[in-house]
């Protein structure tokens, strides 16, 4: 491979091969440097517990953008590994979930804490009213704390697998909390989660709608029923994380996804009463 060469390209940045085995996460102009700061300080601090992450070099700065120095993981990510044969599909799953289990098995201080990051989220977004807002934070609080690693936005394109390796990169949402909060999310948007270019698929035909729900709805399930066999912990004390998970999810930009939050949200809210 070249230096230069892009092989990733997100939301926030471009990954760039950059030489000697490294690649370049370089952030669009104009993002926040204060979340880049914080990127960077996740990265180096869980790169000293959790050996399945790429290690982060330095911060440099190329052309007026910032960008993250990282260790470069030569393999595909898990969506693709998932697409390549439909036997694949399973065996990925419950990869994640053993991952996930691995991840949760160390803990950290000194980043974000979970309920202050889900709070935040819910305060910031515009499609809560103060008095929703404020009943779920109140809920919030109340749910069981915890120091462990968790990652924040741990799905299949966020990991790597590599000859004999997975690797969880993108550590931009990580939190110190509760894992079964952590689990929640990942459920979440197996279930329930949309890219842009799942529009077509779910505005074609009730046909394709259902199919597409159904196929989301067994992936989501063989992740969660997996995780749950290795831990013994029970779906009762993942859930009552649902509430604050799609009031967060608010925050993002996943249009695609609020009528759906909204409807989900309201319904929790007048069980709560
Ligand atoms: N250290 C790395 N080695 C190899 N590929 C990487 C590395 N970091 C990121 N990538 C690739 O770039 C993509 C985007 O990186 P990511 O950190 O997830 O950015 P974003 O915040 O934009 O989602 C990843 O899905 C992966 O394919
Ligand atoms: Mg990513």
């Amino acid at each position: 491979m070249e230096k230069g060469e892009v092989i990733g390209k997100g939301r926030t940045a471009e990954v760039i091969y950059w030489g000697d085995n490294r690649v370049l996460k370089l952030f669009y102009k104009d993002f926040p440097s204060s979340i880049i700061d914080y990127q960077y300080k996740v990265d180096t601090l869980i790169g000293k517990i959790f050996p399945n992450c790429p290690k982060a070099f330095k911060k440099i700065e190329e052309n007026g953008r910032i960008g993250i120095l990282y260790e470069y993981i030569e393999g595909i990510v898990l969506r693709e590994f998932m697409g390549k044969k439909i036997k694949s599909v399973g065996k990925a799953l419950r990869m994640l979930a053993e991952l996930h289990v691995e991840m949760h098995k160390y803990e950290i201080k000194d980043i974000n804490s979970q309920k202050n990051s889900f709070k935040l989220a819910i305060q910031q977004t515009d499609l809560l009213d103060d008095d929703q807002k404020k009943e779920i934070i109140k809920y919030m609080e109340k749910l069981p704390d915890g120091n462990t690693i968790c990652h924040g936005d741990f799905h299949p394109e966020n990991i790597i697998v590599s000859e004999n390796k997975l690797y969880v990169m993108d550590w931009s949402n990580a939190y110190s909390g509760n894992p079964n909060g952590d689990v929640a999310r990942t459920f979440y948007v197996l279930k329930y989660g949309l890219a842009p270019s799942d529009e077509y698929t779910i505005k074609k035909s009730f046909i394709h709608r259902f199919f597409f729900k159904a196929i989301k709805s067994l992936v989501a399930k063989t992740y969660i029923k997996h995780y749950i066999k290795l831990t013994g912990i029970s779906l009762k004390e993942i859930k009552i994380w649902d509430l604050a998970i799609f009031a967060a999810r608010l925050r993002e930009p996943v249009p695609l996804e609020y009528e759906n939050l909204l409807k989900m949200i309201n319904n929790s809210l007048k069980h709560h009463k």
